[in-house]
């Protein structure tokens, strides 16, 4: 269980600087890591504290009414005297219409701030597309003026820290939605429609987002990560991407190799610089350097890739992956050697 709980450890790397912040959680929507989210936190800040004060007199009120002296039937007015309607227009329509403006007024700039349309973003086309499926997320990066510069990864976006970077939001089937709590709000990835979001980070950290719009059966298994990197190790992260996969060493992962090829492997995933150009699953090219399998639903790690290859139904049922059990144990242990090897 020592992966497991070190996988959450790091994809809730969130966790420790939250505490100090008072809001613990993996997905803490009131500890920002960039501007969007900031901004997005300031307005809840004001409006839960808004209707906190308002709560709190509420509650007095109710208490006070509760407790106050009735008086004597001589002391109230007739049933038809004019009566005093102030406390109605005042409390009841008054303050509430003054506060409830406010909010609207401040909702509004917050949304003008976030460039959304092509027309507000920077020059361009945005150098990240992600594609939603049912359940995982595929990544293009178009960063570089030569196509042969552009790659494919799945589940797992770095950008570099400090910059903002635009992103492109688009669905292979139905509406998924881009929720990284921590640098923006929710923007949902529409069938026949492009949507854009543009995200930044404080720092070096890592993000942790889901899906965060029902999409079907394994939903909750369609979990993004954010790796914000200094702009250093974001360019190695690039160059390293955009290499074919490293050939195996010879031994097990060779093996492994061979056996991916001569399997169902081959007909759904690319592994580039190998015949293996399947469309229809995550892109493996570099997968053994990322931090998650299955949408980051379990930590990347030997044990799991191999209960995944032979299981994936009892792990994320219904997802496309099926369990594959035609490999002898050797087999097995060789293909995830290859995979694990995949850096
Ligand atoms: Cu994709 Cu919910």
């Amino acid at each position: 269980m020592t992966a497991m709980r070190r996988f959450h450890r790091a994809s809730a790397a969130v966790v420790a600087a939250l505490a100090a912040a008072g809001c613990e959680g993996v997905q803490p929507m009131m500890a920002p890591g960039g501007p969007q989210a900031r901004s997005l936190a300031q307005l809840g800040w004001f409006t839960l504290i808004t209707f906190a004060a308002v709560s709190v007199v509420m509650w007095v009120l109710i208490f006070w009414v509760a407790v106050r002296r009735r008086g004597t039937l001589a002391e109230h007015a007739q049933p038809d005297a004019p009566s005093d309607h102030r406390w109605i227009v005042i409390g009841g329509f008054l303050i509430p219409a003054v506060i409830l403006c406010i909010i609207f007024v401040l909702t509004l700039k917050t949304m003008a701030a976030f460039p959304l349309g092509d027309h507000e973003m920077q020059a361009g086309e945005p150098p990240i597309t992600i594609t939603g499926h049912q359940w995982w997320w595929e990544i293009q990066y178009q960063v570089g003026a030569q196509p042969s510069e552009h790659f494919v990864t799945a589940n797992e976006i770095h950008i570099p820290a400090g910059q903002p970077v635009d992103i492109r939001l688009e669905t292979r089937d139905v509406i998924h939605s881009f929720w990284v709590p921590r640098l923006h709000g929710k923007v949902d990835l529409m069938p026949g429609f492009s949507n854009r979001i543009r995200i930044q980070a404080d720092a070096p950290e890592l993000f942790r987002g889901e899906c965060a719009e029902f999409c079907g059966p394994q939903h909750a298994h369609m979990i993004l990560l954010v790796q914000a990197d200094a702009p250093a190790d974001y360019d190695a992260w690039l160059a390293r991407m955009r290499q074919p996969a490293a050939a195996p060493a010879a031994g097990m992962a060779a093996r492994g190799q061979q056996v991916f090829m001569t399997h169902a492997c081959v007909l759904c995933h690319t592994v580039r610089g190998t015949p293996a150009h399947g469309l229809v699953g995550p892109d493996l090219t570099h997968f053994g350097s990322r931090k998650g399998l299955a949408a980051n639903s379990y930590p990347n790690a030997t044990g799991f890739l191999a209960a995944w290859v032979t299981h994936a139904q009892t792990m994320k049922p219904n997802a496309q992956m099926p369990n594959i059990t035609a490999f002898t144990g050797e087999e097995l242990r060789a293909l995830t050697e290859y995979l694990e090897g995949l850096k």
